[in-house]
């Protein structure tokens, strides 16, 4: 049994929030590999369009390329997707001119910490903040949304803009999102990102413009609804179900019971950060064995502007589209057939590109290609993705134990094709002892997130519990009791009164369901000179964890942000009668707080600040 909290914040119920329901919607699926905007006005009849990004493709590679225009400081966007990716994989000589990034939300799932100052670098060379980097793509996707699209009818601000994140994602880079939309301008019809900060010089946090008309909605989660959406146009609904969002960087799981009519999730997030792209890393790294060069180091150290764009164009362009072929399981096809790069084959000779034989792969001199059959394509280059996938599909599965549930949704673009889903069946059969004939891949399986985010923003009810992912608090002093607290945690406080500190005052308990309450605090300022307060707000995936430090002084919680609490004093009224209550949400997909003097119920001013560098 795990330690009981020593201290815990109360519960109380919550007003239900008004979210006004608007006409007209716009979402934004922001994901590793590629983009997709969808969008819903009064002229659209209540349907969920979406915004053809190239030609008639909705869904486009994540990909920028922005011309540098040195006198102006400014950047002007050549294109995102297909566009950027095919311009920048031809440019010869003026690589330096330009700005290219690709598949950058890899970025933001790492656990490497993340701030409002973290760098990306151009694929051309060159470090960029990577909240403006974001702020550039979604300030162009707004302006296909508004301008090539919607001809201007509607501003920005007419919108209520949801954007996706992963439900496995933390608070820090949700954060991220949030201000990239502002610094986008998509809540205050500002101009969104035309230069970027050198990375020199500070960078100030966005001004909270409408912040009502934002929303992030969590991937898996809203992929559920456009499934069970057409699901329902099918005429089965499922009432327990789980959905597994495989995509370019994620495996993001939920499990949902609708049987009330509303949505309680029942499991608290669960994934990893493997998906389509972890596949196209596995192939580079064979050949990188091949060839006897750790990160293709000597190639790109031989051409610094070129061999970048060589490699990204025959890893995420050429293999990309034999990837789908495989994916697809194509009848007849056993073998895939890759074309060398003309420089790469230059660069490292015949004599060892031969070599990949010893990665069972064969090399064609006349015509440059590369051959691997399907079981080593299997084995050597998708096996290690799959198996990761599939671990965290039986995570889900054991969690669940011993409740059954109705269907399994795969969505995202690498979940909806044909050999992953496969497999999964497969050992989802194996671990539950039996095959499982319900598993539904929805058509259009990698656009179900960007649908769905417009269906759910539309009814944010529908969603009427969460499970908590971690355990929350903050850092308390309470009376010291000896029968319960540990004598290392004893002060004595200024007025000789014994207290027990560094306790961690718990909000929500990991696993613990988040229904229409929120956690309410009291607290009162350490000093009568204080008029304002920072509250660092802890999180850990431990159970039982009392105490923020163990006994050698290191923590045992991380911090995730902190609350920044304005309590001016200009009365100068006694520090006892300066009580203020704080309120936690953790309901929704951002944590939100506000907070309020206990006496007068006056409102404080409160920011909660979950993306400042971390000391
Ligand atoms: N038929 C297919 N066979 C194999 N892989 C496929 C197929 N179709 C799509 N993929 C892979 O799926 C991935 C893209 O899926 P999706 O568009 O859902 O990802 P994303 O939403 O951009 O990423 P994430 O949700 O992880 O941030 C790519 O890696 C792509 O290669
Ligand atoms: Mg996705």
């Amino acid at each position: 049994m795990a330690l009981p909290p020593l201290s815990r914040a109360d519960k109380i119920p919550r007003s239900t929030p008004v979210i006004r329901s608007s006409s007209c919607i716009a979402a934004i699926d922001f994901g590793t590999s590629s983009l997709s905007v969808a969008y819903t006005t009064p002229a659209t009849d209540g349907q969920i369009k979406l915004v053809p990004l190239h030609s008639s493709y909705e869904r486009v590679p994540n990909a920028i390329l922005i011309l540098k225009d040195q006198e102006n400081q400014q950047c002007k966007v050549i294109g995102v997707g297909y566009r950027a990716q095919s311009i920048y994989g031809d440019i010869k000589k003026e690589a330096q001119n330009f700005i290219y990034f690709e598949r950058i939300k890899t970025l933001l799932e790492r656990d490497t910490p993340l701030d409002r100052t973290t760098e990306v670098s151009s694929f051309t060379g060159g470090y960029y903040y990577l909240i403006e980097v974001i702020a550039c793509i979604l300030t162009h996707l707004k302006e296909k949304l508004l301008t090539d699209h919607l001809k201007r009818k509607y501003k920005s601000s007419d919108f209520d803009w949801v954007i996706t994140v992963p439900a496995i994602w933390k608070a820090r880079a949700r954060r991220m999102m949030r201000e990239a939309a502002y610094m986008a301008g998509l809540t205050s019809d500002a101009p969104g990102i035309t230069r970027f900060t050198p990375v020199i010089s500070d960078l100030r946090s966005p001004e909270e413009v409408n912040p009502e008309k934002l929303s992030l909605a969590l991937e898996p989660e809203v992929a559920a609804i456009a499934a069970q959406h057409q699901s329902a146009v099918s005429g089965s609904l499922p009432q327990r179900y789980m959905v597994v969002d495989i995509g370019g960087g994620t495996v993001d799981i939920t499990v949902h019971d609708k049987s009330n009519g509303r949505i309680s999730v029942v499991l608290p997030p669960m994934g990893n950060t493997w998906g389509g792209t972890t596949v196209n890393e596995a192939l580079s790294m064979i050949l990188e064995e091949a060839v006897d060069d750790k990160d293709f180091e000597c190639f790109l150290i031989s051409d610094p502007t070129r061999a970048k764009a060589t490699l990204n164009k025959f890893f995420y362009g050429e293999f990309e589209e034999r990837k789908k072929t495989f994916g697809d399981t194509t009848e007849g096809i056993s073998e895939m057939v890759l074309t060398l790069p003309p420089a790469f084959v230059s660069f490292y000779g015949n004599d060892k590109l031969r070599e990949a034989t010893k990665m069972n792969m064969h090399y064609d001199p006349g015509d440059l290609s590369l051959e691997m059959n399907y079981h080593q394509l299997e084995e050597k280059v998708f096996k290690s993705t799959v198996d990761k996938i599939i671990e965290c599909v039986r995570a889900a599965f054991e969690k669940l134990k011993p409740n059954r549930i109705d269907t399994v949704y795969l969505v995202g673009g690498f979940g909806g094709c044909r050999f992953v889903s496969q497999k999964i069946e497969e050992a989802i059969a194996q671990h539950c002892g039996m095959l499982y004939d319900n598993i539904v891949c929805p058509v259009q399986p990698d656009l179900a997130v960007v649908r769905g985010a417009v269906m759910w923003r539309k009814d944010p009810h529908i969603i009427q519990s969460r499970v908590a992912d971690a355990t929350y608090g903050i850092n308390a002093s309470i009376a010291f009791n000896p029968s319960i607290h540990d004598e290392h945690y004893k002060r004595v406080n200024a007025e000789g009164v014994q207290r027990c500190g560094d306790v961690f005052n718990v909000f929500i308990l990991k696993g613990e369901e988040i229904k229409n309450k929120v956690c309410k605090t009291t607290l009162i300022p350490h000093c009568q000179s204080h008029t304002q307060v920072h509250i660092p707000i802890y999180c850990t995936s431990d159970d039982g964890v009392q105490y923020i430090v163990d006994k050698e002084g290191k923590p045992t919680v991380h911090k995730i942000g902190e609350l920044i609490l304005d309590i001016p004093n200009p009365d100068n009224i006694p520090r006892k009668e300066r009580k203020y209550e704080i309120f936690i949400d953790f309901s929704g997909t951002e944590i939100q707080a506000r907070a309020q003097y206990s006496i007068t119920r006056k409102k404080v001013k409160t920011v909660c600040d979950f993306l400042s560098k971390q000391d």
